[in-house]
């Protein structure tokens, strides 16, 4: 029987998660099955039960459910513990299921892509929701030299500082207090979703700057518009969206495609 794999979300019909992992399969020869499934939103469990009744042995978890995909774990990798949260499910031999984050490594490895150095990098965070939640730990283990995480909220920022404080130097506070200059900003508010700027200073970017926005869109995103006016060079967040596909691809499958034609071909059909 062909391996089924999904990826659950609600809504769920726009994901290009499918597309990814066609292509994937298609370069690697796995024969694979890989649909959207809209989940409902007050039984995620019963959602990934009955798909596991139907032969799926893996699936991708995105809004809302990476909470919930979480708690219905057997295991989780280290990753996923840190992060509370799963946009990765595996079923194990035994029947049992384990859960791991490929967010922050899609990131990491989308930056190592671009010839983003994050080693004695000044990095500034923008937000301090669950996407940034599931990225700090891989940014602070690749060793920047300081990570300041900035939120409308200032408490949010602090406290997830807190949770991360044994990985390496990280700081929150609210927007007004940011210090730059910084040598890679990334922006994880959901701001931009709404056409929206967070309030931030005009000299964030040192020389040779990346400005990384976590979104995508056919065309740049207000953040990437404004960093460019100020000399940043701009990354909008495509590429991490298949780097993470690649690296749940790879937890199932065992092996690593290669994500430039894949990214390629996505970016020509946005
Ligand atoms: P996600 O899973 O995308 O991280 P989230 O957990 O809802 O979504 O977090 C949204 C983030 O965007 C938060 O950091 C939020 O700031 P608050 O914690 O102060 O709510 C931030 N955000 C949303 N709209 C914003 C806006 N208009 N300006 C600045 N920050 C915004």
């Amino acid at each position: 029987m062909t391996d089924r794999y999904c990826v659950f979300g609600h809504p769920v019909g726009h994901s290009k998660s499918p597309a990814i992992h066609a292509a994937f399969a298609e370069q690697t020869f796995d024969a694979i099955e890989y649909t959207a499934i809209e989940a409902p939103v007050d039984d995620f469990a019963g959602a990934w039960r009955d798909f596991v009744a139907q032969g799926g042995r893996g699936a991708n978890v995105t809004v809302p459910f990476k909470e919930d995909a979480f708690r219905l774990c057997d295991t989780l990798s280290p990753r996923a513990r840190r992060a509370g949260a799963v946009n990765t499910l595996i079923l194990g031999g035994n029947g049992l299921t384990y859960g791991d984050t490929t967010d922050g490594v899609g990131l990491v490895n989308d930056l190592k892509r671009h010839g983003v150095a994050l080693a004695g990098a000044r990095v500034l965070v923008l937000g301090a929701g669950g996407a940034v939640r599931g990225v700090l730990a891989p940014l602070l283990q690749a060793s920047p030299a300081s990570l300041h995480i900035a939120n409308r909220t200032a408490d949010k920022a602090i406290a997830l500082a807190r949770d991360v404080a044994d990985l390496g130097p990280v700081s929150g506070s609210g927007f007004e207090a940011i210090e730059g200059p910084f040598d890679l900003v990334i922006n994880a508010t959901s701001a931009s979703l709404a056409g929206d700027l967070p309030p931030l200073p005009d000299d964030l970017f040192a020389p040779g700057a990346t400005a990384y926005d976590m979104m995508y869109a056919a065309e740049p995103t207000v953040f990437l518009h404004w960093a460019a006016e100020r000399g940043a060079r701009g990354v909008d967040g495509l590429g991490m969206l298949v780097e993470q596909a690649a690296e749940s691809f790879f937890q199932w499958r065992g092996k690593r495609p290669d994500t430039g034609p894949v990214l390629e071909a996505l970016r020509r059909s946005l």
